[in-house]
Order: structure tokens, then sequence, then C-alpha cells
């Protein structure tokens, strides 16, 4: 999607509009170059009237100071064991990284504080072993949180935890970006890495149910890169405590927050806790999302351009395939009432969503809806996709004969040669 193209944006105001994100953002990228733009980006959905609460982690930074000034750090990341003089660095680093988060609301004139909501205690001794200064949240306090948010103010949260006493500890960033997700209802949780993503096994994973992301942990936790694992754990904690949708993206690319967050093929992995799939029947506000759904197989000749005046006049013909709300899959049924004959056309699915089935799913869609008008036969006509039709589709091989005349008059006029493929709904009648 074009980032210019406000409507694209616009679709998603009414659902996102007094919601809450949580952005989980490393450590590194805060002190990364593309921050600054990573921030006009917050603003951005600050602006759209979204409650926004920052969650950063420091371990990149620990570990630079631990270099510079000659510590051996215990622990990096929140959950080994935090001795005392990794305590100390790691209040200097996520001292010196709120700082500069702050600094950065204010470069876009965004209010901002930091705040001690995380309570936490220690982690305590596990198979033997004190985890010292790691510790571990106890409860967020949401009250804090949300009068803060009620005003407007952006909450930002280092890794670290508060006990009744006065004492400090450790906490793994991850972990308090799920913990506050959940104790605020957040709709989004957005972990900001510098990866593209999660990979299993190399192979990047775009969408998936967190039951799968479940399984994969469970079968194959060594298929996640070390460092990314934590995130992926996270992403199926959160789903399971009830956030709807965790987005695991690269901080580094420029305008990755927006395009993840306003278009369906998004910059990283989508997990979902639950998602809402439908067809439905196209109206006058869809033609411009069919007509950008169907962009790139016009452009590759895989579907026949068609404009604007065109799709309109044919609008009832038309379905698309949502999933909450985005269209990602269209399809046309046009009618040949005199010959008893339907042409399945325009079956196009996002890039993102291939292989999903989808594509099938439409094809039986307009299957049964050319059932019930008692067509006898279904086309379908195409140039790059005819063994699908075949062999997914049940279709089989035909030719321009099979075309009622006005369609085969366009046929010829068009020169593009497609294959006719034809699936008879019923046998014909003997009389
Ligand atoms: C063809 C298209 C509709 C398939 O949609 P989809 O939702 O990805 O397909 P499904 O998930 O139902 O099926 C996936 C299977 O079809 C196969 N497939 C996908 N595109 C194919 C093609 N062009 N030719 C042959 N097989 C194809 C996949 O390899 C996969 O096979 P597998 O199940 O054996 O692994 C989609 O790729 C598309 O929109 N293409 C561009 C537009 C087009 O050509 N439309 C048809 C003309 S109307």
């Amino acid at each position: 999607m074009k980032l210019t193209d406000l409507r694209g944006i616009l679709q998603y105001i009414p659902q996102f509009r007094e919601k809450t994100f949580i952005l989980a953002i490393d450590g590194a990228i805060v002190t990364d170059e593309n921050f600054a733009t990573l921030l006009l980006d917050v603003a951005l959905l600050w602006s759209l009237n979204i409650r926004i609460v920052l969650v950063h982690g420091a371990s990149a930074q620990i570990r630079a100071l631990a270099e510079q000034q000659h510590v051996t750090a215990s622990d990096f990341d929140g959950t080994g064991i935090t001795d005392a003089a990794t305590l100390t660095l790691a209040l200097t680093a996520a001292n010196r990284l709120t700082h500069e988060i702050l600094e950065g609301l204010s470069a876009n004139d965004l209010r901002a504080a930091t705040t001690n909501v995380i309570i936490a205690h220690p982690m305590g001794i596990i198979q033997g072993v004190d985890r010292l200064f790691t510790g571990k949240v106890e409860r967020v306090d949401v009250e804090l949180l949300q009068s803060l948010l009620a005003q407007g103010v952006v909450p930002v949260l280092p890794p670290l935890g508060f006990d009744g006493d006065g004492k400090t500890y450790r906490v793994n960033s991850d972990g308090v970006a799920v913990a506050v997700a959940e104790a605020l209802n957040a709709i989004k949780l957005i972990f900001i890495t510098s990866q593209d993503g999660l990979m299993c096994d190399g192979r990047p994973l775009r969408h998936l149910l967190v039951q799968e992301l479940e399984r994969l942990l469970q079968r194959n936790p060594g298929g996640f890169a070390p460092d990314m694992l934590s995130k992926a754990q996270h992403a199926a904690a959160a789903c399971k405590a009830g956030v709807a949708r965790v987005h695991v993206i690269n901080g580094q690319v420029e305008e990755g927050l927006l395009a993840e967050v306003f278009s369906n093929e998004g910059i990283g992995t989508l997990i979902y806790a639950n998602e809402h799939r439908h067809i439905r029947p196209a109206k006058k506000k869809d033609v411009r999302a069919i007509q950008l759904l169907t962009e790139e197989a016009v452009e590759a000749d895989e579907l026949v351009r068609r404009s604007k005046a065109t799709i309109e006049k044919h609008l009832s013909e038309y379905s698309l395939f949502e999933i909450d709300k985005n269209p990602v899959a269209c399809v046309a049924l046009h009618l040949y009432p005199g010959q008893h004959k339907g042409e399945l056309a325009c079956l196009c699915v996002s890039a993102s969503h291939e292989n999903q089935g989808i594509g099938r799913k439409l094809i039986q869609f307009v299957e049964n809806k050319a059932r019930e008008l008692g067509l006898d036969e279904l086309l379908a006509l195409s140039t790059q996709a005819f063994t699908y039709f075949e062999f997914k589709g049940g279709f089989s091989e035909g030719s321009p004969d099979d075309l009622p005349p006005e369609r085969r008059e366009l046929y010829e006029q068009s020169g593009r040669n497609s294959k006719v493929l034809v699936k008879r709904l019923r046998q014909p009648s003997l009389s």
C-alpha cells in the first residue's frame, strides 16, 4: 500500500480509535538512525487517537556499557542472574534510553512520562540458583497508566520493576510488554526489533494463528534464532492472554510501523488470536479495493484490466474475501442467463495471503452460487492459472466454442488467447 493513500489508512481508523497499542522497542532500535522516523510514525498513530504505551529493552546498551567499563555482566536481557554490578549497568543503560525516548517524543510535541508502574518481586532461587536482582512482574499499576493515557500522555516503561520496599529489579522487557498489554486490554502488541520478523528454520513467518506458533515452539524451538525465540514465546503468551494481534517487525525499515499497522501485507510477522473471515458481496466503496487487489495480477497479464466504471457496472457480481474487515481476495460471477452459463472471473488473492486455500474457497463459493441459480455450466478464462482451475477447482479444458456468443466476441477482440475452462454443474437435459 502507498502510505500516501489516505483512504487506505482511514478505513482502519474506526477500529483503532481510543484503543491501546503497546510498542515494545528493543534497545538497539532506540539508538538506530531510523529511530527519529519511527517516532514520527508513533506521533501519527497518537494523532489518530490511538493510545500508545512504549516499553523498551536495554540489552544492547548493557552489553556496550559492560565492554566500555570492563565489567563482566552476569546477564543482558533480564532472564538470568542479575548481580549488583549488572543491575548498576542496567539502571544506567535503561535511564539513558528512557531519556532518549523522552527527548524524541518531545521533538514530536508528544507529552510523555516515565513511570514506576511495574511492580516486581525477585525471580528467586530456581533450581538452586539465586537470580539476585532479576525480577518478575507481579502486577501493573493500571490505574496510573490509564490516567496518563486518558490525558494524552505516552507512558514510557524501562525494563525495571519496583517493589514496595524501595528496591529495583531488572525485568525482561518482552515480559513487561506482555504484562502491560494484558493489563490494559491492548488490541495490539508490536515488538520492534532489528530483524524482519520471526523466522523458523530460515523460513519467514508472515501470518499465523497463535495455535500454529505454539505448535512450532513446542516441536521445533531450535528453529528460531536465539534472540527471536523470546519474541515468539512472548507473542504466543500475549495472544493467549487476550491480545488479539501481536506483530514482530524490523524497526530499521522506514515507515515500517505504519506499513505494518495500515496494510494487509505488513512488513513482518503477525500472530493472531482469532480472526474473522468471511465472503461478502462487494459494495460501491470496494471498487478501489478490487482495483488495488488485482493491480499486480493485471500488470503480470494474469487478469484483464478492468476500469472503475466496468467494475461499478457489474458490482453486484463481485464478492470479497475479508479477514478482520480487510479485503484480501476477490472474485466475480458473470451471468449469461440465456445460455444457463456463468463465468467465474477476476479471481485474485493478495500475495500475502496466497496458499491458504482462499482461492479454492472462492471457487467453491462461486460454484455454490451458480448451482443455486440453476446454471448448467461454469466457465473460467485464464492465461496463467489454468492448471490451478483444473487440479484445484475441478475444471476441464474447453475451447472458445464453449463461450456464449457475446463472450466469444469479446474473447476474440481481447487477443489474450486465454485458455477456456469448463465445469459442468448439471448433466445436459435429454429433451
Ligand atoms: C491463482 C490464485 C487465485 C490462487 O489462489 P490461492 O488462494 O493462493 O490458492 P489456494 O491456496 O487455493 O491453492 C494453492 C495451491 O494452488 C497452486 N497454485 C497457485 N497458483 C497457481 C497457478 N497459477 N497455477 C497452478 N497452480 C497454482 C499452489 O501451488 C498450491 O498448490 P498445493 O496446494 O499443491 O501446494 C492466486 O495465485 C492469484 O490470485 N493469482 C493471480 C490471478 C489469477 O491468475 N487468477 C486466475 C484467473 S481468473
